[in-house]
């Protein structure tokens, strides 16, 4: 078997070059300790494409993507790309590049680290230590259902919210087995009061939960998801819900952890095939500053040692480094709870010194 791991590095738009920049610090510097033949290449994708050749998922990306068994995505999009047709859009890239590798599966760890406990706006004991682990579908719902578009004269709009059995199945089915792993509890989040396909996703559900006779099930309404997210966290493990309500949850969610800037992702598909990548934008406000939190992109490299190359042990080092460097005292702007703060790349290079430390 080709021992190669092959990483393709889309930096994109806005802070997305630099946060991946200090990803690859990261990347390098395990890439020593563990002795790995990593392959990196870099790609065009997003605005950064579309100045380019026109598009934001342009070939030449799509061939590497070919040669790759991994991505690292920083982030897309930025005002100038807003007035654009629909197909020049960054975001439709990533919709597309989402599609294309049926990247079905996006995972987002909810992890508060206790060292931030006083950097969220919610009291600390609701949320230190808090582990919670959102399971977005990705590739269907409201966000690709058909028909959708505007009418002749452009007064009237519509999308389709759609989903089959097997679409909630595949992704049901991976997060009852993340839940056997960890502390036995789902939650399925729908609006099954309201909605047919909610009403679908939860027969669905429940049907599978017959193989998983020692999960503990619940199912609860999206809107009632949202507040007891911030109302009581604690009560939840791994949730799972599908495209729109997933994007939603988990940006609500994100204020637990103390930052957007905590936030990693993966995305999916059955063969393996990752994209990682932070679940914040492109910041375009504080873009060029050298001061966006890089730790949701050095923790996606973490979760792409863990999910595409099986590495446990390198996501448990990583993981450990960033606790270590906060626990120092160290804080990027954002998640900073007085006025002392370090920079993006200060805090790429304090988090790559503690990975060496401790190894
Ligand atoms: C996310 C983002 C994307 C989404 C946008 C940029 C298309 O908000 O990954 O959460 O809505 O899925
Ligand atoms: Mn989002």
């Amino acid at each position: 078997m080709d021992k190669r791991m092959k990483i393709l590095v889309l930096p994109g738009d806005g802070v997305g070059p630099e946060v991946t920049s200090e990803a690859l610090k990261v990347i390098n510097v395990i890439s020593k300790i563990y002795n790995l033949n990593i392959d990196i290449q870099e790609g065009f994708f997003g605005g950064v494409a579309v100045d380019k050749f026109g598009f934001p998922f342009p070939e030449e990306t799509k061939n590497k993507i070919n040669n790759s068994d991994a991505i690292l995505l920083g982030a897309v999009g930025g005002a100038k790309y807003d007035i654009l047709p629909k197909e020049k859009k960054p975001e439709t890239g990533l919709l597309e590049l989402r599609k294309q590798l049926n990247l079905f599966i996006n995972i987002r760890p909810i992890i508060s680290f206790s060292e931030l406990a006083n950097s969220s706006s919610i009291k600390s004991e609701y949320i230190e230590n808090l582990d919670i682990v959102i399971i977005r579908e990705l590739v269907g719902g409201l966000y690709f259902g058909e028909p959708r578009g505007f009418n002749n004269d452009n007064t009237e709009a519509f999308n389709t919210m759609r989903y089959n059995n097997s679409e909630v199945n595949r992704i049901s089915e991976y997060a009852f087995k993340l839940s056997k792993k960890r502390n036995k509890k789902l939650c399925s989040v729908d609006k099954a009061n309201v909605l047919e396909v909610s009403q679908l996703w939860r027969l669905a559900v429940n049907k599978l939960s017959e193989n998983y006779p020692d999960i503990d099930l619940s199912h609860m309404y999206v809107d009632n998801a949202a507040m007891q997210l911030v109302q009581n966290p604690k009560q939840f493990d791994v949730i799972v819900t599908e495209n729109l309500f997933g994007d939603i949850l988990s940006d609500i969610a994100s204020v637990l952890t103390g930052s957007i800037g905590m936030l990693p992702s993966a995305s999916l598909n059955d063969k393996n095939f990752g994209v990682y990548e932070p679940i914040h934008g492109s910041a375009p406000d504080i873009a060029g500053q050298n001061i966006v939190n890089p730790i949701a992109t050095i923790l996606s490299v973490a979760m792409l040692f863990q999910n595409t190359f099986n590495r446990l042990d390198i996501y448990d080092h990583i993981l450990k480094s960033v606790k270590l460097v906060l626990k120092d005292g160290m804080y990027t702007k954002d998640i900073s709870p007085n006025d002392k703060n370090i920079s993006t790349s200060e805090m790429g290079d304090c988090i790559t010194e503690k990975i060496k430390v401790i190894a």
